[in-house]
């Protein structure tokens, strides 16, 4: 329709039907003058068939002023239907100001613009800066129309799209793994821009601040448990930080998970930390050599005892508390951890035939060995924490300084035997005063 419209001017000047009404008027355009104006690719039509006096009226009595054009939208609406205004109007149209990008004469560029980059264009007037570290592609492209209208659009900021829709009509991929994801974040399903500056960011991933200040915005308590931690976590504070374990949009896991919970873990702690550290254990070998797992750990829940984020004690990343030597001076809150999910009455009685199957008859071994003052064992003296060969967690040994000193456990039918470097071989049975009584 529009084209139309714009054809039959095209001819009507052509012809010279338009044109025939200043055919008195003497053409601006001669040898002299204003030859240069039209030595650009792209001419206006009016322009081209020396249309002058369609859009400029000479000041009366002044041979070479024209009266200032004002608004410059009426002209145009002249012969092009007037643009269709919608909710938001572009400041510049709302001034009438169409030549503010266009040329009225014609450019270079396509559509008269004035400058030969859109974005130069847009940058005359707006301060975005799309030079950042981490830009945007179509930004630092220059392809401002991509997402917003030149002249006037239904949504904020003229934009095409509104929310996540601008970003999916090129993230796709993205927006089909929303559909299929089983935990979404919340703010990513709501507004990509709660994270990323759309037009580019000195920080990675396009990211309005740095990832940790990004995420603690929100998650206040995790801020607090980062920030306090006494043990401190080197994969919070590597890399992608955060999003070394968690996936900042969506996953197949709970708690936005990057991976089951375990092979997280196991996916650092491996050969490639124990090569750089080797007083780091390698605890993926562990657990692939010992295949007698410790309850949680069957459970896969390594966050049951390590806190992730940071420990609240100063010994590997600990929620409770657990000491750190292989003797302690006995009180319950020293085993924190490990009283948890056992019960401490194990250590407590010093006579028991219930409370664990480390007794002498009715000696508690547990109470000997752990309940002292000083010199009291800790518990991994005698148990392996993660994983071992052995029922029940005996170690095969322990570290006793730069010594391993071995163990030598071997279980019976009424109790055990050991051996180790600590003293003479001695056997416990469960049976020696029974409970017949
Ligand atoms: C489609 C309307 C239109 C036509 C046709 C047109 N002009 Fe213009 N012209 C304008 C407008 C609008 C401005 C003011 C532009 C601005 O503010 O930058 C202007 C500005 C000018 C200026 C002063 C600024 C400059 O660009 O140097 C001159 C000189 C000029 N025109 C000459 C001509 C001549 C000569 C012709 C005919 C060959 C012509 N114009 C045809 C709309 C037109
Ligand atoms: C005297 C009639 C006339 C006036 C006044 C006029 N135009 Fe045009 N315009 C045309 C014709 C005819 C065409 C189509 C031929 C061409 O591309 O030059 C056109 C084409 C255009 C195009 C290119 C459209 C396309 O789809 O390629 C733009 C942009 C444009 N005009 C902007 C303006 C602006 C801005 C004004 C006001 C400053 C204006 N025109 C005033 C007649 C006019
Ligand atoms: C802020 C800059 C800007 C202003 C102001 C502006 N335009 Fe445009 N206009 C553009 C750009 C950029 C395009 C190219 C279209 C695109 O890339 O989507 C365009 C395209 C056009 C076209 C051709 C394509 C189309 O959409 O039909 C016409 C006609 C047009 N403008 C007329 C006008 C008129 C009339 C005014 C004033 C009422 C005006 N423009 C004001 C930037 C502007
Ligand atoms: C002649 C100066 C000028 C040019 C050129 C210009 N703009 Fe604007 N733009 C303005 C003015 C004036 C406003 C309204 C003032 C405001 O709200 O900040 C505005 C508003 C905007 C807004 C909305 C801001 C808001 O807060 O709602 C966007 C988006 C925008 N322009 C994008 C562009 C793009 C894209 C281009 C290039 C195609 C462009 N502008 C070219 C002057 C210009
Ligand atoms: C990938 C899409 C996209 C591209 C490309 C893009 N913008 Fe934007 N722009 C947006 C979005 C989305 C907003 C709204 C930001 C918000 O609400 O926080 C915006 C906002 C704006 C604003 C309003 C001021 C502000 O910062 O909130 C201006 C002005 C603007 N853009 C200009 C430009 C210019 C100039 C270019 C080209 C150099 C450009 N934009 C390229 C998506 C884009
Ligand atoms: C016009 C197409 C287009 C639109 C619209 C668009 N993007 Fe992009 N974006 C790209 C391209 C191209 C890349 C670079 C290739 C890639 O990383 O996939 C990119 C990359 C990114 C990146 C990665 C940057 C990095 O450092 O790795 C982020 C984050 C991003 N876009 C966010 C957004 C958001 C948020 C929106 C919506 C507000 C959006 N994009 C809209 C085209 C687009
Ligand atoms: C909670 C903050 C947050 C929100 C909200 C968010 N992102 Fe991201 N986004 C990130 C972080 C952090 C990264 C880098 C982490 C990574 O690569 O694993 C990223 C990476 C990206 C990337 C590049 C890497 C990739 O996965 O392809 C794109 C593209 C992207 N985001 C687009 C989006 C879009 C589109 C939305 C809205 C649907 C969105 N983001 C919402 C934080 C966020
Ligand atoms: C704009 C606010 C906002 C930002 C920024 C934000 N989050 Fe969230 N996050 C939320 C909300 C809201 C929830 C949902 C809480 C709920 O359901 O109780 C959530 C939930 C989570 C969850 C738990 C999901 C579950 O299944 O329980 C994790 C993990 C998470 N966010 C990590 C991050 C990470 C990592 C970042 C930084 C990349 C981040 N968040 C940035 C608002 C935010
Ligand atoms: C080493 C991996 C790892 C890193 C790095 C990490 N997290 Fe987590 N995060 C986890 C695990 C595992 C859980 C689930 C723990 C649980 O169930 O208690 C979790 C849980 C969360 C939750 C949900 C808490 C709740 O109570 O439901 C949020 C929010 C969270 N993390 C945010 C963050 C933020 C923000 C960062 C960066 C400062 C971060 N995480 C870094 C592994 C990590
Ligand atoms: C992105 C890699 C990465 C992931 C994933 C990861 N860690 Fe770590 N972890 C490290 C690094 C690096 C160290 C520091 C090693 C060193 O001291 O050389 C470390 C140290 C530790 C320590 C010892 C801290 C100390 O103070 O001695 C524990 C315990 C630990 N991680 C547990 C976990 C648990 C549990 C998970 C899964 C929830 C996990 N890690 C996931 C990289 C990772
Ligand atoms: C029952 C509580 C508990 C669970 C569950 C647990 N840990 Fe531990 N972890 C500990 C204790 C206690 C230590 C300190 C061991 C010691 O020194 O005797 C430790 C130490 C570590 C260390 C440091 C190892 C070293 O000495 O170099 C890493 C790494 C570690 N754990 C990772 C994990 C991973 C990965 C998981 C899940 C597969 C996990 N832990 C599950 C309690 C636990
Ligand atoms: C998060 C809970 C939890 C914590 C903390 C915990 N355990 Fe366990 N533990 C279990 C579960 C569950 C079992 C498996 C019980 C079963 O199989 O009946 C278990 C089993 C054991 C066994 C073997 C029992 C048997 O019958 O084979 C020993 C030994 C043991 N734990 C020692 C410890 C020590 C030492 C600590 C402290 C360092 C500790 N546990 C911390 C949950 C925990
Ligand atoms: C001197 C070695 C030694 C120490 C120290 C020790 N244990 Fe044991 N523990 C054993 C032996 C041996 C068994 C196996 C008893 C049997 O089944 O014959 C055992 C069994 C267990 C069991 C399985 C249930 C039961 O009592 O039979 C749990 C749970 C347990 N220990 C927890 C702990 C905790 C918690 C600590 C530290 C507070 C600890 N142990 C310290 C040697 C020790």
């Amino acid at each position: 329709m529009k084209k139309i419209f714009l054809l039959l001017i095209t001819l009507a000047m052509m012809n010279g039907l338009v044109y025939s009404q200043g055919k008195s008027k003497e053409s601006c355009v001669t040898d002299k003058c204003h030859v240069s104006t039209s030595s650009v690719k792209f001419i206006h039509g009016p322009f081209a068939v020396k249309d002058c006096q369609t859009c400029h009226q000479l000041v009366p009595n002044e041979k070479h002023k024209f009266i200032e054009i004002k608004n410059s939208s009426e002209i145009c609406s002249n012969c092009h239907e007037p643009l269709e205004m919608k909710r938001v109007i572009h400041g510049p149209l709302q001034k009438g100001n169409c030549v503010a990008c266009h040329n009225p004469h014609g450019s270079n560029q396509q559509f008269f613009l004035r400058k030969g980059k859109l974005s130069e264009l847009c940058l005359s007037c707006h301060k975005i800066n799309p030079d950042k570290k981490n830009g945007h592609p179509p930004v630092m492209d220059g392809d401002c129309t991509i997402c917003h209208q030149p002249h006037t659009s239904d949504n904020e900021k003229l934009l095409v799209q509104n929310g996540n829709k601008l970003c999916f009509t090129c993230h796709s991929d993205l927006e089909s793994e929303f559909a299929d994801a089983k935990v979404i974040h919340k703010p990513a399903a709501e507004k990509c821009l709660s994270c990323h500056d759309v037009h580019g960011s000195d920080n990675e991933f396009m990211l309005a601040k740095e990832i940790q200040a990004q995420c603690f915005t929100c998650h206040d308590n995790i801020k607090q448990q980062v920030t306090n931690a006494i043990g401190k976590h080197k994969a919070v504070e590597e890399d992608k930080k955060c999003a070394n374990c968690h996936s900042p949009h969506l996953s197949q896991m709970p708690k936005l998970l990057n991976q089951e919970p375990m092979s997280l873990c196991l996916s650092c702690h491996d050969n490639k930390l124990t090569s750089k550290n080797p007083s780091i254990t390698n605890m993926k070998n562990l657990f692939e050599i010992n295949k007698n797992w410790h309850g949680p750990i069957r459970e896969k829940d390594c966050s049951g005892c390590h806190n992730p984020h940071g420990g609240k004690t100063d010994f590997r990343l600990l929620r409770w508390v657990y000491p750190r030597e292989f003797y302690s001076s006995f009180s319950t809150e020293q085993y924190e951890l490990c009283f948890k999910c056992h019960q401490p009455t194990l250590v407590l009685e010093p006579k028991t035939t219930t409370l664990t199957g480390f007794r002498n008859g009715d000696q508690n071994l547990h109470f000997l060995h752990v309940n002292k003052k000083v010199k009291g064992r800790t518990c991994r003296t005698c148990h392996e924490t993660h994983a071992s060969q052995k029922e029940r967690h005996i170690r095969e040994s322990v570290p006793f300084g730069k010594w391993e000193l071995p163990i030598y456990f071997e279980k019976t039918s009424d109790g055990g035997k050991c051996s180790p470097g600590c003293h003479a071989t001695k056997e416990y049975k469960r049976s020696d005063i029974t409970t017949r009584q």
